[in-house]
């Protein structure tokens, strides 16, 4: 009899799970848990193009791993019943210092693509920047989603594509524009290289024996629309609907010779917001004040351009003494916690940017993986901030943390 008490008083079945999506995600505990999803679902060649960066990974494996040389310096018998993560960007108010980043050809993760991903930055209340080589248009983006929208520049060697694509962010209701400066060449993607990686990616024998062993994804990119990129569509032969290697179709288009003289024709053709990301340096940093920008985004590209470049949370306390208040800061790179972003606030940071992390997302469940993602970071960083005695990001300051002794 007390045997069977006992056991009717633990004994719990779990409600099943219909949705395979809901089913697949139900043991995903942070963004790396999110990431081995993606890792299983998607074939090898294209987790290897979102998960990747240049030549060894070293700056790829910094962004992240030097988050973990910080530490709290956690406040006690603080009344943190109430935790605000509210903030304001570029002039309007968000639930959270945080921007989903521009990453080019995001619907190879899953049809819906950026539809999926602007979609859920509208229910999150964050801003979402479309890249210039995205895999859905301006217009499309435009109009499935409300949230805020930042258009990401890549400056053409025909400057006529790049003022046509301003127009039409312009009147698809983008508000800002995020050029970036890190990108005069392609960085050298290893994986990609020792794939074969192409974009759209190319059918060949090993595509279809990968294909076979991911069905869903299979499925799913078999019966949808050939994969283009969506902005540059009309440019015949240069839209991504014939197999180039991403670093041929960069090299042939992309003006290397973009220099600080070109913020002003950008300013002359856009009536908003400016923001450069890819500083990596107090100079730059300087610089970009100097020439009126509204934001600076410190980025290495995740770690897919320049290998050994510095990780952006060693240098975000330098830059924010250079800029000084002059320009908002956004902090990008290396995201996979919500206590990194709480530290990268500390260290000067006004809000930071993710790539990865709503692309693993995405990749282990679509639309439900990005609000998945982007969710674990709230509710780490609510956490982190209430067991480190900080009610307000107007609280977070320098004093919040020290870099650890080696
Ligand atoms: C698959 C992928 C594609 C990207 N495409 C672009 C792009 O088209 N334009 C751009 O400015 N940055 C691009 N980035 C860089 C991101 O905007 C961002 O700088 C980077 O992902 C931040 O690092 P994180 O992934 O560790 O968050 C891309 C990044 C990834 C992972």
């Amino acid at each position: 009899m007390g045997v069977l008490r006992t056991v009717r008083s633990v004994i719990r079945f779990k409600k099943p799970v219909f949705s395979p999506q809901k089913r697949r995600l139900s043991k995903a505990a942070n963004v790396g848990d999110l990431r081995l999803i993606a890792k299983r679902r998607l074939p090898g060649g294209i987790f290897d193009y979102f998960d990747g960066a240049a030549d060894d990974e070293v700056t790829y494996t910094r962004n992240s791993s030097d988050f973990d040389k910080i530490v709290f310096r956690p406040r006690v018998l603080v009344d943190v019943s109430h935790i605000d993560t509210t903030c304001s960007i570029l002039g309007k108010a968000y639930d959270l210092p945080v921007i989903l980043g521009p990453t080019g050809f995001t619907r190879i993760a899953t049809s819906d693509g950026e539809l999926a991903v602007a979609r859920a930055a509208a229910r999150l209340n964050l801003p979402y920047t479309l890249s210039t080589l995205a895999t859905r248009s301006i217009e499309e983006v435009g109009a499935a989603s409300t949230a805020t929208k930042w258009f990401q520049v890549y400056v053409w060697r025909d400057r006529g594509i790049v003022k046509a694509m301003l127009d039409r962010a312009r009147d698809s209701g983008f508000t800002s524009i995020m050029l970036t400066v890190d990108t005069a060449i392609l960085g050298r993607r290893e994986r990609d290289v020792r794939r074969g990686f192409t974009l759209p990616p190319k059918i060949g024998l090993d595509t279809i024996i990968d294909g076979l062993r991911h069905p869903r994804w299979t499925w799913d990119f078999l019966t949808h629309e050939p994969i283009t990129f969506a902005n540059v569509a009309e440019h015949a032969d240069k839209d991504g609907g014939t197999a180039v290697s991403l670093s041929q179709y960069i090299n042939d288009q992309m003006d290397p010779s973009v220099s600080w003289e070109d913020i002003a024709w950008l300013r002359a053709n856009w009536n908003g917001p400016i923001i450069v990301k890819g500083i990596q340096r107090t100079e730059d940093a300087d610089l970009a004040c100097q020439h009126g920008i509204d934001a600076i985004s410190v980025s290495n590209h995740g770690g897919r351009q320049l290998d050994h470049a510095p990780s952006p949370v060693s240098i975000l306390s330098d830059i924010a003494d250079t800029v000084a208040g002059r320009a908002f800061i956004i902090c990008d790179g290396g995201v996979r916690r919500g206590a990194d972003i709480l530290k990268a606030l500390a260290l000067g940071a006004n809000a930071c940017s993710v790539g990865r992390a709503y692309l693993y997302g995405l990749g282990a469940a679509g639309e439900l993986g990005v609000d998945m993602a982007i969710g674990m970071l709230r509710d780490e960083l609510r956490r982190a901030m209430a067991l480190a005695g900080v009610r307000s990001l107007s609280e977070v300051n320098r004093n919040l943390v020290a870099w650890r002794n080696p």
